[in-house]
């Protein structure tokens, strides 16, 4: 036996602002099977993981809702952790990266690099916002695209003709955040010098770390020139204060995969037998893996590598990259209830199911994968349900009433228990490649031949003729083998079906290695059903309870901001509001003047309404609601009439129509009961 190897595996750290949904469940689904895999083989491997909890994103979502940074990162890390573990996401540490651990060590990487020359400073000119006091990322400058004219783009590129700029280039710039006009300030900013470390890159990267397609695109970033990186924010920022450097902090991503050491130094500080330099260390011979999505290469892949060059530590042996998860072949959608949350999906269906479909699907390259949901449906029920437990539950119910639950000894079928051998290797390859697809297809096409072996061998129907009790036996015994060695295959994509086969088969936990041994005159337990069917009406239940999430602002605007991997942002949580605030509302009574298309907008209407005494403009997101316009007009509906105007692509909203629904043709606008007055304010 050689000797287990020590491996450290990380995912990418879910911003704490946030719900976990499916497209993240991929990338800790895809490790944990990973992980799980190296488990059953031996090997020491550790998966930690941590809440990505810095950054001016989480800082103003905290103002938003009352609370403080500390509050809202904890309780997103709760949900956090319970989505992971219901999903069987075995984390050996799941952790933050405002803590202790990371500070220090962001600290002193960073002295580390300063000391040895690789930070520059320079003075630089941004937006600012005089009314917040603070500076403003591009996110959060809009204004009007300095190419084509459109209105209400942001500050590094346009939406309609695709130009990228420099925030200072948009006309009319205002803050997102205030609608302040923002003015130019001068400021000392930090650099990391990547370009000291070209030559490292230039060699790292194409040693067998990445992916080819990886290492291709980063070899057009490498040939074009590597640039210092901007890694410092002034106040306000929610992070790390910079040493020495008061009123500069950390910029979000300099502390993020730093967060994947804390992660692993706080699980050390409890774990005496695990030693942090064994890992982390220059010299280390343990094996360092960080699965991450294809948005985030950068980061992984240049930069990361460079810091741990640069202040002494080991760089990572393999970035592992996926691509994004489409659902129904398609962009996850909220208003077609495909933009599904964990929590969501786990009100429905079995973890599992989604853990074997994903592991049927990923591949170790970075394309993206589909969630079918009727394929989905189709494959799990055919698989999981019609092969693999079925071949158990054909076989128990004789044994039990047969033999009283005794398997005899006899191996009806050496050459399919040869076969079933003979295919370990590779399937354990595929494991090790991350080709959990081909895994998967050896792992079925062994479960296939066994069910043709049973049915060629009829036990149900030898069972009715006189003298065929210990073929019956020997068959059902066989059978129950190769149910066994098929569930050591799978165990680590269905932990739970493998935890409940060894109640049933009466074993202590499968390891990989279990099988190649024969049960033989063993006890089985009392057989129950392992697996049940997905019934597709359980998915239906899932996405309309998807669309139902769906917030009325996001109903009103048909906009929402934009996220990491290109997806819809989360669903805030709902804070409680006093009533001072909500009688701060001016809701009114409203008649639709007019309803019209807006030019250029797919999801807007304008309209004209009149609340007494003035009529307002308002956009609302609502055209595929209401594909001919003209039927609102003359209608009464609400509206709030205090809601600061809004600059938007094309024009100035001022005020908000209230519908609800969903989204898509399932939106409502609000009424009030007839009688009431344009004007009338809602008490
Ligand atoms: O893109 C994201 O969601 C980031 N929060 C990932 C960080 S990964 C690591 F570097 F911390
Ligand atoms: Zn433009």
């Amino acid at each position: 036996m050689s000797e287990p190897r020590k491996i450290l595996v990380t995912s990418a750290l879910p911003y704490a602002n946030g719900s976990i949904h499916l497209g993240h469940m991929l990338e800790y689904i895809q490790t944990d099977m990973w992980v799980r895999f190296q488990k059953h083989r031996g090997n020491q491997c550790i998966y930690v993981c941590a809440d990505d909890a810095h950054g001016s994103a989480i800082m103003l979502r905290a103002e938003k809702e009352g609370i403080t940074p500390e509050q809202l990162i904890a309780n997103v890390q709760a949900e956090h952790s319970a989505d992971f573990a219901d999903f069987l996401v075995d984390f050996d540490n799941f952790h933050s990266t405002h803590a202790e651990e990371n500070r220090e060590l962001s600290s002193h990487i960073y002295l580390k690099l300063r000391d040895a020359g690789h930070i520059a400073t320079r003075s630089i000119t941004q937006y600012f916002d005089p009314e917040k006091k603070m500076f403003l990322a591009d996110r959060f400058i809009k204004g009007t695209c300095p190419k084509c004219g459109t209105e209400d783009q942001y500050g590094d590129n346009c939406e309609k003709c695709g130009a990228t700029y420099a925030p200072t280039d948009l006309k009319d710039p205002k803050s997102a955040i205030s609608g302040a006009t923002p003015v130019l300030k001068d400021s000392q900013h930090f650099f990391f010098k990547l370009p000291d470390f070209q030559q490292m890159l230039q060699t790292w990267t194409r040693s067998g770390t990445l992916q080819d397609a990886v290492a291709n695109k980063i070899a057009e970033w490498l040939d074009a020139g590597l640039q210092q990186w901007d890694i410092s924010r002034d106040a306000p920022y929610f992070g790390f204060e910079i040493p020495d450097e008061p009123g500069k902090y950390f910029y979000v991503w300099l502390d993020a995969p730093i967060g994947y050491m804390a992660s692993f130094k706080n699980l050390c500080d409890r774990t005496p037998e695990l030693d942090f330099d064994a890992f982390w260390g220059k010299d280390s011979t343990a094996e360092l893996y960080h699965f991450i999505g294809k948005d985030i290469v950068n980061f992984h892949a240049l930069f990361w590598p460079a810091m741990l060059e640069g202040a002494g530590y080991r760089k990572p042996t393999g970035i592992n990259v996926h691509g994004y998860l489409t659902v129904n072949g398609q962009k996850m959608s909220k208003s077609r209830g495909t933009f599904i949350k964990a929590r969501t999906y786990l009100d429905h269906l079995s973890p599992e199911y989604l853990r074997y479909y994903y592991a049927a699907k990923l591949s170790r390259g970075v394309d993206d994968l589909d969630l079918n949901l009727e394929d989905f449906v189709q494959k799990v029920n055919s698989d999981l349900v019609g092969k693999v437990v079925n071949i158990a539950s054909r076989c128990a119910g004789f044994i039990h009433k047969g033999n009283a639950g005794l398997m005899v000894d006899t191996n009806a079928a050496p050459e399919l228990t040869e076969a079933f051998l003979a295919a370990a290797p590779g399937i354990a390859d595929a494991y090790e490649a991350r080709d959990f697809a081909r895994a998967m297809r050896e792992i079925m096409a062994l479960a296939d031949r066994a069910n043709a072996w049973i049915a060629d061998k009829a036990p149900w129907s030898l069972n009715k003729q006189e003298g065929k009790q210990d073929e019956v036996q020997a068959i059902c015994a066989t059978g129950v083998n190769l149910f066994r060695q098929l569930v050591i295959f799978l165990k680590p994509v269905l932990p739970l079906l493998a935890a409940d086969a060894e109640a049933f088969l009466n074993v202590a936990p499968l390891t990989w290695n279990d099988h190649q041994i024969w049960l033989a005159n063993h006890q089985l337990n009392e057989f129950k059903p392992l697996m049940t069917r997905i019934d597709p009406v359980k998915v239906q239940a899932m996405t309309d309870a998807s669309k139902e999430d769906l917030t009325a602002s996001q109903t009103d605007t048909g906009q929402a901001q934009p996220a990491g991997n290109g997806e819809l942002a989360k669903d805030p949580l709902s804070p409680e509001i006093d009533f001072d605030t909500f009688a701060a509302v001016d809701l009114r009574v409203a008649l639709i003047v007019k309803a019209e298309h807006v030019e250029g907008a797919d999801k807007l209407l304008r309209l004209t309404l009149d609340i007494g005494d003035e009529q307002r403009n308002v956009f609302s997101g609502i055209k595929s609601a209401y594909p001919d316009p003209s039927k609102l007009d003359g209608r009464l509906t609400m509206m709030i009439a205090n809601l600061k105007p809004r600059k938007m692509k094309f024009g100035i909203s001022e005020g908000m129509v209230m519908a609800a629904g969903p989204g898509g043709e399932e939106i409502y606008l609000l009424s009030p009961d007839s009688g009431a007055k344009p004007g009338q304010r809602i008490k």
